[in-house]
């Protein structure tokens, strides 16, 4: 099978993953906990090697901010639910995941906060002014998409960043799709709150993802019980991360995740991201029938920018909807072994931006082990099915 859907998940993972996980596992498996016995100890001490690496990851300047949890929707939800009080206004775009629609939708139907969801642009980038403009007495949170994951386009973080520090709101990135491949830098790029996913472009196993909290933001906590110390407190401890960590944590896929970030900062996030850029564009130079597809600009910027701008993916459908995506999906998973995703990716308002609601894309999607080999069959089989 030739994996491209990467941008679900990236698998396999490193080696050294599998390895790392293995070997903690079996000779430190323990609950973590300060104070415990040698084997809980070291169990503490591999989860804050981990939150350091996600720390110099993001450009965080206090390793404890950095709050474990499932997924990146658990770290959206954690800060959207977390921050958001009634009478609230909040700022999102329709690039977003649902994700980060679903908990706004929520709390907009309850009549708790209000939200303007601002336009992108024919290039899919959001103009930063436009989020500016979209500011109100009310806005508390402007929460964004660092970059989309149907789309690919990576948006202008810090110059939104500085509009709405200098607004008094709070910033939320949702780096889903970007951790791992596009330099991030919450200081500089003036982001507050950072959610992450560790299963995608950080290398590590499902089940591990969260946020980052900035100095400015405060979280409510949210999933309360034990933090391995502090016993004798009766509320949730106020210091991070244990303010926001209730429970055992996944130790198994952590011991993973501290692998996986070890493997992505050893190559360097840039690296990475222009190997898939490379990646992408030799799929469309591959191709004999490159218009037979509407690839909703991606081809020019990956064929003439390099792919500036881009992160490792893009969506794709058959010109004048010869066919829709799920049939040919389907051809390209039982006819070719290759594996792509079709559909609406999980972001509706995204789709409708593009003109491709309610039936969506393909998607082909890379990662930093794909071979340029894997996508000249995929060409090779668009190619077959567009003749
Ligand atoms: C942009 C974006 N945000 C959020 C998510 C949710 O990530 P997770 O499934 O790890 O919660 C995804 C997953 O595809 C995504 O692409």
């Amino acid at each position: 099978m030739i994996y491209l859907d990467h941008a679900a998940t990236t698998f396999p993972k490193p080696e050294g993953v599998y390895r790392g996980m293995d070997a903690f596992v079996r000779q430190a498996g323990a609950n973590p906990g300060r104070g415990g016995h040698r084997l809980a100890q070291e169990a503490e001490r591999m989860i804050e090697e981990t939150r350091a690496l996600v720390a110099r990851l993001a450009g965080a300047a206090r390793p404890e901010r950095v709050v474990f949890g499932l997924n990146a929707s658990d770290g959206l939800n954690m800060a959207i639910k977390g921050t958001l009080k009634t009478g609230d206004h909040v700022v999102t775009s329709v690039l977003e995941h649902n994700s980060i629609n679903r908990p706004l939708e929520r709390l907009e139907r309850d009549g708790t906060i209000a939200v303007t969801r601002v336009a992108a642009g024919p290039d899919h980038r959001l103009d930063p002014d436009d989020v500016a403009r979209a500011l109100g007495p009310r806005t508390r949170l402007v929460a964004l998409t660092h970059a989309s994951n149907v789309t690919g386009t990576i948006q202008p973080v810090a110059e939104i960043g500085r509009r709405v520090r200098a607004h008094g709101a709070l910033f939320l990135v949702d780096a889903a799709q970007s951790a791992g491949a596009v330099p991030i830098d919450m200081e500089r790029q003036a982001i507050d709150l950072l959610a992450f996913t560790g299963h995608k472009g950080l290398y590590g196993p499902t089940g591990t993802g969260g946020l980052v909290v900035g100095e400015r933001a405060d979280v409510r906590p949210w999933r309360e019980g034990g933090t391995g110390g502090d016993a004798s407190r009766p509320l949730q401890p106020e210091e991070f991360p244990h303010r926001l960590e209730g429970g055992t944590p996944n130790v198994f896929g952590l011991a993973g995740l501290r692998a996986g970030l070890q493997w992505v900062l050893e190559r360097g996030p840039e690296t990475i991201l222009a190997h898939e850029r490379g990646l992408l564009r030799g799929l469309l130079l591959a191709l004999k029938r490159p218009d037979a597809w509407d690839w909703y600009g991606a081809d020019g910027i990956l064929l003439d920018r390099q792919g500036e701008g881009r992160v490792g993916l893009v969506a794709f459908n058959a010109r004048a909807g010869a066919a829709p995506p799920q049939a040919i999906a389907a051809a390209l998973d039982e006819r070719f072994g290759i594996a792509v995703r079709p559909g609406l990716h999980c972001a509706p308002h995204a789709h409708r931006h593009l003109g491709t609601f309610p039936h969506g894309a393909l998607r082909i999607s890379v990662g930093a082990l794909t071979r340029p080999e894997d996508l000249d069959a995929a060409a090779a089989a668009l190619d077959r099915l567009a003749a």
